[in-house]
């Protein structure tokens, strides 16, 4: 069976290598003649494949001793919550709005505080990253909240906004956490929901200075609390087992690679690749500014709506999946993420290349 090309903006693609070791995991994992799915989390078994994945994520990002990984449930979305409900108590914290998801992270906050827009592209269509210039911080905020890259609009931060020297750093990194290096000691918390770099949906990784998690609000429920899973090596209650072994795979799998610099590699020329030929291309142009043009999710359009709907169409003829746009915005998106292939991307450049000619 030939597999399809899978540009989804996610769940999305994962390494081949993973998806066949985990196959075999379902069935016995590590020789234990019990499946993944079956082990109870307190079982050494499982607690092998946890420390595992805790110690890649320590490894890979070369995350100082005094912060915490943590395997959450609820999504990225939930930590659109957590985060302001821990830390925020009624003061102001500071947000850049580079889209949707940015979006939905400040009306979360305003519901425990004072949000205050640093820098907004929205007047802009979001189509790309304010620099310092246009970007306002407020006095002492609780904490400074970006999002590292928008999978909806395909911007992406080149670094982290210049917040004032003692101002916690947030990071909603969900759609390029792990595809080039971080120095995580610039943030306070990186999170990030699991299904487009790092593995399946359901688990949500985050990253968290113990400083800050001694500091959350303690008048919370018991599993809204960071705390929590800080004290309890994110197992106060049963994880998500299955979610956090294929995280694990995953990250064996960078680190055969190379690491994260070995990922900033490849992404770097799966982008170029698909950049390239938008700046080439009778029919297609890029949506973002160059600037601002997203190594994750790459977004653009043809000449109008329906030679967009007629090109995913075609597409998905040759065997490639997942390129419209999302709804919001329309146009297409290509999903890059880790696990694609770079000959993924030249299938679409190549489709982009034999439709152009037929429709020029
Ligand atoms: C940047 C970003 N943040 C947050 C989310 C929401 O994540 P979840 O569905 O895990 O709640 C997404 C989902 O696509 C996203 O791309």
């Amino acid at each position: 069976m030939t597999r399809t090309w899978n540009f989804s903006p996610g769940p999305a693609v994962l390494p081949e290598a993973v998806l066949r070791r985990a196959q075999a995991a379902l069935w016995d994992l590590d020789g234990s003649g019990i499946g993944v799915l079956e082990h109870s989390h307190r079982g050494k078994e499982f607690m092998a494949v946890l420390a595992r994945a805790e110690a890649l994520v320590r490894q890979l990002a070369a995350v100082p001793d005094d912060y915490d990984v943590l395997f959450l449930q609820g999504g990225a979305s939930s930590q659109f919550f957590m985060v302001p409900m821990n830390f925020l108590g009624g003061a102001t914290a500071d947000y850049c709005v580079t889209g949707v998801w940015s979006e939905k992270a400040v009306e979360e906050a305003r519901r425990f505080g004072t949000v205050h827009v640093a820098c907004s592209s929205a007047a802009a269509g979001h189509t790309y990253i304010p620099g310092a210039a246009e970007t306002t911080w407020s006095t002492a905020p609780a904490y400074a909240h970006f999002t590292s890259n928008n999978t909806i609009y395909g911007t992406q931060w080149t670094g982290e906004p210049a917040v004032p020297a003692g101002v916690p750093l947030v990071c909603d990194a969900s759609s390029d956490i792990f595809s080039r290096p971080i120095d995580v000691a610039r943030y306070a918390l990186i999170y990030a929901g699991a299904q487009k770099n790092l593995g399946p949906s359901g688990v949500t990784l985050v990253i968290v200075k113990k400083e800050l998690v001694a500091k959350g609000a303690r008048d919370l429920p018991t599993m809204l609390q960071y705390r929590t899973f800080a004290a309890n090596q994110s197992m106060y209650n049963t994880p998500p087992t299955f979610g956090i072994y294929v995280l694990a795979e995953v990250l064996r799998w960078i680190d055969e690679l190379g690491g994260l610099p070995a990922m900033a590699a490849r992404n770097r020329a799966k982008a170029d690749l698909l950049y390239a030929e938008l700046d080439r291309s009778p029919v297609f142009k890029g949506v973002v500014r160059a600037d601002a043009r997203s190594q994750m999710n790459v977004t653009f359009r043809g000449r109008n709506a329906a030679e967009d709907a007629a090109f995913v169409a075609f597409a998905t003829a040759r065997g490639l999946s997942g390129l419209a746009g999302h709804r919001s915005v329309g146009g297409m998106r290509a999903s890059i993420y880790n696990a694609m292939e770079l000959g993924g991307v030249q299938a679409l450049v190549e489709a982009m290349q034999a439709f152009a000619a037929a429709h020029a």
